[in-house]
């Protein structure tokens, strides 16, 4: 299966980590160390802090949600030994994650499944953690979506996800239709009080709200940078509509965060036991 059309931009190029492209950009993006792969504004330092917050372990089942090029996942199985699973809808991402994981001491207790979030090819109640990292704007029915990780989930189990939160105005259309368009289609954007009112519809108990912001704003000025920077080589590799559309989409976020309207959020959920 290929990427849906209804999941936004294809990462197919961006998860190619070592085109000459995107290695370029990476090193400029990312301090020494940071790269892991990553399309997120997380550092190892925060995937640590989670796997410890959540409580990943020995014997612990983690299951995460649009995993990209699997490095994330890898790192947090590295770091807390627990069993983890990525789960992307895209190919190449895919590809690259079982790439990354065969030069691992912890190949056996990671895999990657190739599947949409919204239909998970998992029995009811098969993992412990449930996390996901700057994944939600692409869902349109997040209410569905957080419908399906507590199914997957075990009762008592914790769902995670870190997520860009937005308090659009009617004067804001012509930022949202910037980063629609920089994003290739409507960005399913939320506002922190709509994830919390959609988690307990979903049947969840929100738990904790940690919110980031200086860290958040300095990494996407960054991936702003290293892609104006290095716009010309990833245009020639990428194409220039989606390289352009990219700078186009950083800017008008960077806007959003200025103007004290847009966020990022660690959303940390409980499904409470039957
Ligand atoms: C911004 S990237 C984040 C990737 C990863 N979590 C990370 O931290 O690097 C968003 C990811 O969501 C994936 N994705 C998009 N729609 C999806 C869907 N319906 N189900 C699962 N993954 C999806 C994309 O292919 C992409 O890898």
């Amino acid at each position: 299966m290929g990427s849906s059309a209804n999941t936004g931009i294809d990462y197919s190029e961006l998860h190619r980590i070592d085109s000459p492209a995107n290695r370029a950009l990476r090193v400029d993006l990312w301090r020494q160390g940071d790269d892991l792969g990553q399309h997120s504004f997380v550092t190892p330092a925060y995937f640590r802090a989670y796997a410890q917050r959540l409580g990943m372990g020995p014997g612990i089942r983690v299951l995460d949600v649009g995993s990209g090029t699997g490095g994330p996942a890898i790192y947090m199985a590295e770091v807390s030994g627990c069993d983890m699973t990525g789960l992307e809808v895209n190919e190449v991402g895919i590809e690259v994650a079982n790439r990354l994981a065969a030069n691992t001491t912890v190949q056996d207790r990671v895999r990657f499944v190739q599947a949409d979030g919204m239909q998970m090819p998992f029995e009811d109640a098969s993992f412990d953690i449930v996390i996901s990292m700057n994944v939600m704007n692409v869902f349109e029915d997040k209410v569905g979506l957080f419908r399906e990780v507590r199914r997957v989930l075990r009762p008592g189990g914790t769902w995670a996800f870190l997520s860009g939160t937005f308090d659009f105005g009617p004067e804001d259309d012509d930022v949202r239709d910037r980063l629609a368009r920089g994003y290739a289609i409507p960005q399913y954007t939320d506002t922190l009080a709509g994830y919390k009112a959609k988690l307990r519809e979903a049947g969840f108990v929100v738990d904790e709200v940690v919110e980031y912001l200086s860290d958040f704003r300095e990494t996407m000025q960054r991936w702003l940078d290293a892609w104006i920077k290095h716009r010309d080589a990833i245009a020639e590799e990428q194409g220039a509509e989606q390289t352009d559309y990219h700078i186009v989409y950083f800017t008008s976020y960077l806007e959003m965060i200025d103007a004290g309207k847009a966020s990022n959020h660690f959303v940390i959920s409980t499904r409470p036991d039957d």
